[in-house]
């Protein structure tokens, strides 16, 4: 058995989504309320049979490790990692050098870890990084513990003796970003000295840095980070997304800010759902980790230039991606912390005055170009053209079309022309699709897809799709299936449908051992189709198969046709009557069967 196979049957299902989910009984399997999506009625559903679940609401589902990377926003090795932790599964390593390095990761991330239990006791020690955080900050108690808050004494050795004398070697503290090597063969010393601190984790909630800040308002610099290490990657790394998770969901937003002080504050205000970017520019795979919790995000970085120039680099970055973007603006305060001074309220209304990213960036246009000078209107349609680019949505980029059209009192069609002229020279960011964000069309229709790797399923295929549920759940009716034409069908469902096709009376664990790649999604539409259509006779469920193959024939019909007639009047415009005339047989036999 693999690692993953083992990892799955040593642990049931039901236990560990019971940690995340509260499930009842009913039935064979176990239902509870979508973690998802926020209702009354529980459509979130576990079979420990087949050893799955899925989220009706949602569309989601999988196996227990696709849970727990939901769940947790965990890449698959690092769920795979979690999950075998708690089955107490040794995983094999890839190569020799592999275990030593990661034995040399469990130092480090064992040393930020001791670290932080010194620096979080250290600052219940100290009475002026307390008053600094409570007093100065305003923090409660709870923020602090939540946060793991610090403080680093005024020394030059306190850690590192510490660190030491609890058996750590100090080349593993360097390694760790803790210490620095002295010079002239003087001993290490500590980075971090008389700072408050703040431990960064990973996604899985383990320290791998830390942000430090002087106490007050000193001409050194204000904040020193861990460098980067082996286990602290300064462009993956997002502060406070550990606290923040399930906030984040509940909300299905996430807020992006610049400082580590902002998501403390705002988390101390009652709002949760709040991530830094520690003051860097937002990276791709930071946004991916976030995208695997919401589809919505939304920056605010600070009110001055650096924090507009961070906002519209971050807005292209994440044109290729699927999440929808909004800004929110800070108006007369130059951070969130800074807003919440004036009362919660004000952060809440800021949030609800976001603007769709591109409106953000038409405001930011006219602002900067103005709209009635022709040297504008040309720096105006520059800035805008990567945006109008990036709207694959044909109502959304009529819509922006127009509206530059009307605001650079010009036709839509000559926006459109210049916007197309640019299709052919691209060189924006905007205009480049990430080919990882791009999976090939069969793994689309695949509901345990994250949202942002999901597109929108065509009508054929959601048809294909009840069809599918119903000869997978109800398999006397796969002789409906003898009409089918698979032609135009999605490669995967072509697949399962020959499959299916090919053993009538096949048994279903026969049908998954043929589909091994498919095994989740065909598991997942068989128990969409048991709970779907539990309540229907044998009969209606019949007549629903047969209805779904005669609305999918009727697709395919229509196919037909088009293509049809786009032969027959390219036959015409070359002139080859012999086959006009044959092309216009078959298509009046088409009309015919109407
Ligand atoms: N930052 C940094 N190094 C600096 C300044 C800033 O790493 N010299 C990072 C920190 O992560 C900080 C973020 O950038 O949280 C935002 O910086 P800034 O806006 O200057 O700090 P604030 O968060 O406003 O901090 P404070 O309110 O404590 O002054
Ligand atoms: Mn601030």
């Amino acid at each position: 058995m693999n690692d993953v196979d083992e990892v799955k049957s040593r642990l049931d299902i039901v236990d560990v989504i019971s940690g995340y989910v509260p499930l009842k009984q009913t039935g064979k399997s176990f239902k509870g309320l979508s973690p998802f999506k926020t209702e009354k009625t529980p459509s979130f559903i576990v079979s420990p049979d087949k050893n799955i679940w899925h989220d009706f609401s949602s569309g989601k589902g999988g196996d227990v490790i696709s849970f727990v990377m939901e769940m947790e926003a965990l890449s698959f090795p690092e769920a795979l990692e979690m999950l075998a932790k708690r089955a107490g599964v040794k995983l094999t390593p890839r190569s020799g050098s592999n275990q030593t390095n990661a034995s040399h990761k469990t130092k480090l991330y064992d040393a930020c870890q001791s670290a932080m239990a010194y620096f979080h006791l250290s600052l219940s020690k100290n009475e002026k990084a307390k008053e600094y955080f409570i007093k100065t900050r305003g923090l409660s108690s709870a923020t602090i513990k939540n946060y793991k808050l610090g403080y680093s004494p005024d020394s030059w050795e306190s850690l590192t003796n510490y660190l030491t004398k609890k058996g750590f070697k100090v080349e593993d503290l360097i390694a760790a970003g803790l210490c620095v090597e002295g010079k002239q063969g003087k001993g290490a010393y500590d980075l971090f000295r008389a700072r408050v601190m703040f431990p960064v984790f990973d996604a899985q909630a383990r320290v791998v840095g830390f942000s430090a800040r002087i106490l007050g308002n000193e001409k050194t610099a204000k904040y020193i980070n861990t460098p980067q290490t082996p286990i602290y990657n300064k462009s993956e790394a997002i502060y406070g997304l550990a606290q923040a998770k399930e906030a984040i969901r509940q909300a299905d937003l996430a807020v992006v800010v610049e400082g580590n002080m902002d998501v403390v504050a705002l988390s101390n205000a009652g709002f949760g759902n709040v991530v830094a970017s520690s003051g860097t520019a937002l990276t791709q795979l930071q946004l991916k980790q976030l995208a695997r919790l919401t589809g919505n995000i939304a920056f605010c970085f600070d009110s001055d230039e650096a924090g507009i120039a961070a906002t519209l680099r971050a807005i292209d970055i994440a044109a290729t991606m699927d999440v929808k973007i909004d800004i929110i603006s800070l108006k007369g305060a130059k951070d969130p912390d800074e807003l919440l001074k004036k009362g919660k309220s004000e952060w809440q209304k800021a949030v609800e005055g976001a603007k769709y990213a591109p409106d953000y960036l038409v405001e930011i246009a006219k602002s900067r170009y103005g709209t009635t000078t022709a040297p504008g209107k040309k720096q105006f349609i520059k800035f805008i053209t990567p945006m109008l680019l990036s709207l694959h949505d044909d109502i959304e980029n009529q819509h922006y079309t127009k509206v530059v059209a009307q605001l650079l009192d010009t036709t839509e069609d000559s926006i459109s022309k210049l916007v197309l002229a640019k299709t052919q020279t691209a060189t924006s960011a905007y205009s480049q699709p990430n080919p990882e964000l791009q999976p090939d069309s069969d793994s689309q229709a695949d509901p345990s897809k994250s949202p942002s790797e999901k597109r929108k399923l065509t009508r054929q295929e959601k048809l294909e799709q009840i069809l599918l549920e119903l000869c997978l759940a109800f398999p006397e009716n796969i002789s409906s299936l003898d009409d089918l034409d698979l032609d135009q069908s999605s490669e995967l469902h072509r697949r399962i449908f020959k499959v299916i096709k090919k053993s009538p009376k096949a048994k279903f664990a026969t049908i998954l051992k043929a589909l091994p790649k498919e095994e989740n999604y065909v598991k997942i539409l068989s128990l969409r189709g048991e709970q779907n259509y539990a309540d229907l006779t044998a009969h209606d469920i019949r007549l629903e198969a047969f209805t779904q193959v005669a609305r999918i024939q009727e697709i395919n019909r229509q196919n037909a046709k088009h293509q049809l007639a786009r032969q027959l009047s390219e036959a015409e415009a070359s002139g080859d009557t012999k086959k006009t005339k044959q092309l216009l047989r078959d298509y009046q036999a088409l009309l015919n069967e109407d």
